[in-house]
């Protein structure tokens, strides 16, 4: 039996760490002159588990203070914690908006203090704008899920009308919005031709992944179990919606992807998920890191933008932002080990574990670390030539090039 004394100080323990947990992932470090403002570490593992480390990284390398702290999916929260970070004395902020309101307050602000900030990953729609937005092209993003889609419904051999629901993310994350742009653009054209119906079309409230085996559970109940195929804007959402079949007895359908999380290349190895789009994090959050260090320091910053992209909202002009945008790489189950493990992003180490052993190459635990050998591969590259662009056009002359950098396989 466990003595009360022995329970309350366990109790006690609990309490201690997690209030201690609690406050390294929102307390900020006074003198921080670089502040990273993450959304939350539900909707997707890369905030916690890949951006951080990688700005870590950047900054640690270039000895500036900073902070990295997480609104748990709370826009009041981050607005909060970016008075804090002004009251500080920061001088740049990186911001991953949970939606475009929060973002503007964030943003004037800033403003008023006089400080810069950068939009991160998520582009904020509106009036106010940010000084900078890094992120990838997010058009290209969806366009790859749709293009995942149809080969997974292809190889699949699905017998037409192919039954197909669609999982959007967030209603209120602009980046969300153009997933689903390049997604339709290429899907549509099968509802259009009767060779697709469309089950469903939902989006789920802050990418709660809950909320989401919810839906989707729901979707599945009302067509009586026949979906044939899934759109699903990230891995997570994929994996609330492989979970909605597993509690239903159904058995994996085509189902798409994004952000190349462990817990995706896993499903995609166990063949519950058809594909996954890796978003080089590290490129990513090395780009903004540098933007923000060379604010910090006053360099001219005028060249390292290479486009722009516009931040109007439905019902506000906006401003064009200096963008730089990088290219999104489709990841099936042909390519893993030349695309994220290739990159250092994923290990086999971490995606190998327990069930997952037995379905990894051959010898993975005795292979060479291909990230020595190759590390900043891909997406830094095409950077350097991104001459100026507007909005999204050199991106797509960015295509082929990067179709030659990628493995054959990959096609
Ligand atoms: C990001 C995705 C992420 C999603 C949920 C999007 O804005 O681009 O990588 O999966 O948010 O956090």
């Amino acid at each position: 039996m466990i003595s009360k004394p022995f329970f309350r100080i366990a109790l006690f323990m609990i309490l201690v760490v997690s209030a201690f947990a609690a406050w390294t992932a929102t307390a900020q470090d006074a003198k921080a002159e670089i502040v990273v403002l993450l959304p939350d570490s539900a909707s997707s593992s890369r905030w916690e588990a890949d951006d951080r480390r990688f700005f870590e990284g950047a900054f640690d390398e270039a000895g500036v203070t900073y902070s990295i702290v997480n609104a748990e999916g709370d826009a009041t929260a981050q607005i909060t914690q970016a008075e804090q970070a002004i009251t500080n004395g920061a001088k740049v902020l990186l911001l991953v908006n949970l939606d475009s309101g929060s973002g503007q307050a964030i943003i004037a602000k800033a403003r008023e203090a006089k400080i810069a900030v950068i939009d991160y990953d998520r582009l904020t729609l509106g009036a106010a704008s940010a000084d900078f937005y890094v992120s990838f092209d997010n058009v290209a993003v969806g366009r790859l899920q749709g293009e995942g889609l149809v080969k997974a419904v292809e190889a699949a051999g699905l017998a037409k009308p192919v039954q197909v629901a669609v999982l959007n993310g967030s209603p209120t994350d602009n980046n969300a919005t153009l997933f689903k742009q390049g997604y339709d653009s290429v899907i549509d054209p099968f509802f259009a031709s009767g060779d697709w119906v469309k089950v469903d079309d939902q989006s789920v409230p802050k990418w709660d992944n809950q909320q989401a085996l919810v839906i989707f559970e729901q979707i599945l109940t009302a067509a009586d179990g026949k979906v044939d195929a899934a759109i699903a804007a990230n891995d997570g959402l994929a994996g609330s919606v492989i979970a909605a079949l597993e509690n239903q007895g159904l058995k994996p359908i085509p189902v798409t992807g994004q952000d190349a999380t462990a817990a995706g290349i896993q499903n995609i190895l166990a063949g519950k998920q058809s594909m996954t789009v890796y978003k080089a994090v590290k490129a990513e959050a090395e780009a903004a890191a540098g933007l923000a260090i060379a604010i910090l320091k006053g360099e001219d910053t005028s060249a390292m933008a290479t486009g722009v992209v516009n931040n109007s909202s439905e019902d506000v002009v906006g401003v064009d932002v200096p963008s730089v945008l990088l290219v999104p790489v489709p990841v099936t189950i042909d390519n893993i080990a030349e695309t994220v493990i290739a990159d250092g992003f994923r290990t086999w180490a971490e995606i190998c574990v327990g069930d997952f052993e037995a379905m990894c190459p051959a010898g993975w635990d005795i292979m060479p670390t291909m990230e020595m050998t190759m590390e900043p591969m891909m997406t830094m590259e095409p950077m350097m030539t991104m001459e100026p662009m507007m909005t999204m056009e050199p991106m797509m002359t960015m295509e082929p090039m990067m179709a030659t950098m990628e493995p054959t396989k990959a096609k």
